[in-house]
């Protein structure tokens, strides 16, 4: 499905980008900078943003610890950097 038909960006088009980044995308920015464009009307934002937290969240549960979309693991990696900085022991 068009998401986006200023740049005529489909709902794979976005979930592609996410799975292929190599940072973390959260942004509708972030996916019309991966795919050589740019927001003109900016209307498909909000779908666009949708689409990366859903297929952040089921690749978060897919991905092995490490994963730069395992936002599971990167939590769990600032939380023992704050354990650490404030002496705190884990929970
Ligand atoms: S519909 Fe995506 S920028 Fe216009």
């Amino acid at each position: 499905m068009i998401v986006c038909s200023c740049n005529v960006i489909t709902d794979h088009d976005v979930r592609n980008a996410v799975s292929g980044a190599d940072d973390v995308v959260r942004h509708a920015k972030q996916i019309y900078g991966c795919l050589g464009c740019s927001a003109e009307c900016g209307r498909c934002a909000r779908t666009i943003k949708t689409i990366i937290d859903e297929a952040l969240g089921s690749c978060a549960r897919a991905c092995q610890a490490g994963c730069p979309h395992n936002l599971t693991a990167a939590n769990d990696e600032v939380h023992d950097h704050i354990r650490d900085d404030f002496g705190l022991a884990a929970s």
